[in-house]
């Protein structure tokens, strides 16, 4: 017999960016991070895991149709000997259930976004892989306790395993167990946030993260100052604005932890672009919007990519999505959901 479990994973968005590893085979960061959970409306990875006595000997992982090496992917094997791991110690103190974690593993994957553009897909990729293993395999750990191996996948997927504001704490052990992802703030706390995506590009990013942000540990100035000064103030300032849901506070230390991320990138050697014409002329955008209103009401971040996310609270909907939409945006066919709008392709 088969036994199945589906799942699905959010999309999340950092304020406070994770950039750089003190541990790359762990993924541990330099820097605490904090992001924000999409609605799955919009955006989300769609998984399911099973297994079966009569599968295969080699456990399978199919992404969006195509099937993966995960033999050479150490990051999947991490995980899922992390999961078979607890599954195992589960059987072995109950001898009455099943040993499923004998049985080979097929896992099919699919994201309804552009996967490596610098959307997050590699977060609720990892998150929903993990958590549909996990129900599979009926562990008890909580999402925290989960977090500790999505992380193992991507950092950033240690984020997607929770709704609301969500902290990365980078932790202190070397072993990794006390960098976990945290609820800061459920979602209902401040139900009028809304984030509009801006697919700039849908083509696959230049420097992946990881590579990208090895780089910028090993030979950007800059870096070690916002890793060691800057973000822990960031951190417990935005958790207050979280707090108090001031979202001029939020807004600005989002926009400028969004710009401290990029000038480390462009301080690496060789320097790192990640933003492009239309990424700059949506910052500006964006300037002018609260300018022009005289209140900040619209804050940008962008990830290791072009494409922007814009915060908003639901009041400005008009003023905010409105304008950019009519300012930038061309072409949103084909990109359905409240929180989603593409733009027309510019490189
Ligand atoms: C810019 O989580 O993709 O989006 O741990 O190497 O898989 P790996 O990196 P990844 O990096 C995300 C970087 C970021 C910032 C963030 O999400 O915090």
């Amino acid at each position: 017999s088969v036994h199945r479990a589906t799942t699905t994973a959010p999309v999340n968005i950092a304020v406070i960016k994770y950039w750089g590893k003190r541990d790359t085979t762990l993924n541990l960061p330099t820097n605490s991070s904090l992001s924000v959970t999409l609605s799955q409306r919009s955006l989300r990875t769609l998984t399911t895991a099973s297994c079966s006595a009569n599968y295969p000997a080699e456990d399978t992982l199919n992404l969006n149709g195509k099937p993966q090496e995960i033999q050479s992917s150490k990051r999947t094997l991490a995980c899922l000997s992390n999961l078979r791991a607890l599954r195992k110690s589960l059987e072995d103190a109950d001898a009455s259930l099943p040993k499923l974690s004998a049985m080979p593993l097929r896992i099919v994957s699919e994201n309804n976004f552009p996967t490596a553009a610098g959307l997050a897909s590699s977060a609720a990729g990892f998150a929903a892989l993990v958590r549909a293993v996990a129900d599979l395999y009926s562990l008890p750990q909580s999402p925290k306790e989960l977090s500790r191996i999505a992380r193992q996948g991507s950092g950033s997927a240690c984020r997607s395993l929770m709704g609301g504001y969500v902290a990365w704490r980078t932790g202190e052990l070397a072993d990794g167990s006390d960098s976990l992802a945290e609820e800061v703030a459920p979602a209902a706390h401040w139900p009028e946030m809304r984030a509009l995506v801006l697919v700039v590009s849908a083509e696959k990013k230049d420097v992946p993260s990881t590579e990208g942000m090895q780089t910028t540990v090993n030979t950007s100035e800059l870096f070690a100052h916002r890793a060691k000064t800057v973000v822990p103030e960031r951190m417990n300032a935005i958790e207050a604005a979280i707090r108090d849901r001031d979202f001029p506070k939020f807004a600005e230390i989002t926009m400028r932890d969004s710009n401290t991320f990029h000038a480390t990138c462009l301080d690496s050697w060789p320097p790192i672009f990640y933003m492009n014409d239309v990424s700059r002329a949506a910052v500006r955008l964006v300037h002018d919007i609260n300018q022009a209103v005289g209140r900040t009401v619209a804050a940008y971040t962008f990830d290791a990519g072009p494409n922007a996310v814009i915060y908003y609270e639901e009041k400005d909907e008009e003023l905010v999505a409105g304008t950019v939409k009519a300012i930038l945006g061309a072409d949103t066919t084909g990109w359905e959901g409240p929180f989603y709008e593409k733009l027309a392709n510019v490189s």
